[in-house]
């Protein structure tokens, strides 16, 4: 881990940003930081009582490191927060949802539908047998039914799991496994780059190894269903059919506020992923909150977050924040270059999107898309371009600063991670001062700082990134593996919650995030575990053992190079090759898809028997070899990277 930092600091430039990025026009008020960090949790409380609660919580914070409860003896329904306090107001006749479908369909849902379906869901739902803490896997593709799916679930109090629909059945199985769902909610296919996905057939194969899975239910995506659905009696279900059949009101579930709102599955540094667990309180206390501060978001605007409902950012910052504070978002589902380039831009025209929230891959994609895009399009209605994911360039957030924004948007880069539930460092607009490249400082009522190898706090200067005390939105627990979550997020430093990540800091006290130090990695914005990859390698017959590291790429920020030894009596070949890409593809889905896979007899291992993984990124980027005296046979180095740059050239 410390080498890895140490590559990262050496990697990462200092950064003078030329004045035009730094004057005074994004400085506001600095004063709401000072009073918020004498009285916490008097902030937290006081955002709080910004949702609709059916009782007041008696105390604020419970702290028991590293197990937090949040607004104590609370009791409140996020989807009551998300829709029926709008019902009484002028916002029951706004849109909630500008939805776009990829091949050109379009939907304007206002609050007063949204709700309607969502009761009605919800009735369907318990019709089908699901009570309060039941789990409900969620496989669809980025359509209204999938904003319907979430909160139906939150009404009746049954926890969701949603798997991102460019996942594989296996990755998708072993989710619904973990959690236990009883119900499935899926679509027939979806649309991406002008091919259909078919969700449904990866969702009959992974409930073929679902025991606990009693029904499916099924959304009709496809107007005229040219594919052939398989739909299995007793257990699988339309959708449509549900609904016409269920009672217009669904009384909502009396939640405590630490009543499990939703778990969802991220990569770690082992093969299996983690089930991070968020509660309702204080997971829509921060929600609110940072929607609110961080995107300023007002009556009129039109709010548009490009992240996909299975990733963390869709569920706080496309559904649950957002609709919270009634807002009208816009909905995509396709790429955003398809059937061209000017698709983004365009939806950004015609809805007038006034808030625009994306990732730094995207966003070094449109500058390679070259000078003269966006140029045919109108952007003067953008107002506040935010970034999350990973580190962005300088050159990337001056390009969107200029390009998109007009050189009149303030851009926030959020630093934040599935485990955080919402945004934890970042500029407030109008506010913080930013600086190109920096995530710049903690969220009001966030308590970061950095450390070195023994814990110690650095004031100035590289070091691992940590929380040094609970915030609401943190997650509560690993599903089913409260070991682990101690482990792996607070016994490095004990007493504090440990990223994974290292930063920068500098004499302003602002962070410079410089990526994971862990056996994770993050290609175009997707969380990846190095293991997962490495199993999903391992389990083809041919393979013996693998190992798998990250590249940097200039779009993707990073991509996967896989090392292979195979199993005797199998020799490498291009089909060979080709069949280890589609086989981690068919384990995990296309955004594990390894760049490069190099066949090896052997790998670099130290004299213990661990992987110097370190080499293996220093030979799949082309630098220098580092030292290798701890090697168990150094020529092993030295083949492999003879290998790889034939294999390059
Ligand atoms: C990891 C979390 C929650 C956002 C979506 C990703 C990296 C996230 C930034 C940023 C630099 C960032 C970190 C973090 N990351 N935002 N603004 N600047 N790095 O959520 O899949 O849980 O991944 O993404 O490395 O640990 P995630």
């Amino acid at each position: 881990m410390e080498e890895k930092l140490q590559t990262l600091l050496r990697e990462k430039r200092t950064f003078r940003p030329p004045r035009e990025f730094t004057r005074a026009a994004h400085v506001g008020s600095k004063a709401i930081y000072k009073e918020v960090s004498s009285k916490r949790l008097r902030f937290w409380a006081n955002q709080a009582r910004e949702l609709t609660w059916f009782s007041k919580w008696k105390k604020v914070l419970e702290w028991k490191p590293p197990h937090a409860k949040w607004f104590v003896g609370g009791r409140l329904n996020a989807s009551v927060n998300c829709l029926d306090r709008h019902i009484d107001t002028a916002t029951r006749n706004k849109v909630a949802i500008l939805w776009e479908g990829e091949p050109g369909d379009r939907r304007a849902i206002t609050y007063w539908e949204l709700y309607r379906d969502v009761n009605r869901f919800a009735n369907a739902l318990k019709s089908l047998g699901v009570k309060r803490g039941d789990r409900v896997a969620i496989y669809l593709p980025m359509i209204p039914e999938a904003v319907v799916a979430m909160l139906a679930c939150a009404r009746i109090g049954a926890p969701h799991s949603v798997v991102f629909g460019g996942f594989a059945a296996h990755a998708l199985r072993d989710r619904i496994n973990d959690a236990k769902a009883k119900v499935l909610i899926t679509a027939d296919v979806g649309y991406r780059r002008g091919q259909q996905v078919l969700l449904k057939r990866n969702a009959d194969q992974a409930v073929a190894e679902t025991p606990c899975i009693e029904h499916v239910v099924v959304v009709r995506r496809e107007e005229a269903p040219s594919t052939q659905i398989h739909m299995e009696p007793d257990r699988d279900v339309w959708y449509h059919r549900l609904m016409a059949d269920a009672e217009a009101y669904c009384k909502p579930a009396v939640l405590d506020a630490e009543h499990m709102l939703f778990t969802l599955y991220t990569s770690g540094t082992t093969g299996k992923p983690k089930g991070i667990v968020h509660t309702t309180g204080g997971y829509m206390t921060q929600a609110v909150a940072t929607t609110r501060w961080v995107f300023d978001l007002k009556p009129e605007d039109v709010y548009w977050c490009m992240a996909d409902i299975g990733w963390i950012t869709g569920h706080t910052y496309v559904v649950y924040g957002p609709l919270a504070l009634g807002a009208t978002a816009v909905i995509y589902e396709g790429a955003p270059d398809w059937p061209d380039r000017d698709r983004v831009w365009d939806i950004v025209e015609r809805y007038g999107v006034t808030v625009f929230y994306t990732a730094p891959t995207a966003i070094r994609a449109f500058m390679k898309w070259g000078p003269e895009h966006p140029k045919n399009r109108d952007l003067s209605s953008l107002r506040l371009l935010g970034t999350v994911g990973e580190p962005i360039n300088p050159e990337a957030w001056m390009w969107y600063h200029r390009n998109i924004g007009g050189e009149r948007c303030p851009i926030v880069d959020t630093w934040w991670q599935t485990e955080t539930g919402g945004i934890m460092i970042t500029p407030l607009p109008g506010v913080t001062t930013t600086k190109p490249g920096s995530a710049t400082i903690p969220f009001p009522g966030i308590e970061a700082e950095l450390v070195d190898a023994n814990g110690k706090p650095v004031k100035v200067g590289g070091g691992y990134l940590v929380m040094t005390s609970p915030w609401p939105g943190m997650l509560r627990t690993i599903y089913g593996d409260d070991k682990r979550y101690r482990e792996q997020y607070w016994s490095r430093f004990p007493g504090k919650y440990f990223t994974g990540d290292g930063a920068k800091r500098d004499e302003d006290g602002y962070f410079w995030i410089l990526g994971r130090v862990d056996d994770v990695l993050n290609v175009a914005g997707h969380r990846i575990g190095t293991m997962e990859v490495e199993s999903a390698l391992v389990s083809h017959p041919s393979v013996a053992e693998a190992a798998v590291v990250g590249r940097p790429h200039d779009v993707k920020g990073q991509v996967l190079v896989a090392f292979v030894i195979l199993r005797s009596g199998h020799h490498a070949s291009p089909a060979l090759l080709d069949d280890l890409e589609e086989h981690v593809v068919t384990e995990i889905g296309a955004i594990a898809r390894p760049e490069d896979i190099i066949i090896t007899a052997e790998l670099p291992k130290t004299r213990s028997g661990k992987i110097m993984r370190r080499l293996l990124r220093d030979i799949a980027t082309g630098t220098a070899l580092g030292d290798v005296t701890t090697l168990a046979d150094p020529a092993v180095v030295a083949a492999l990277k003879e290998k790889y740059e034939a294999n390059e050239s």
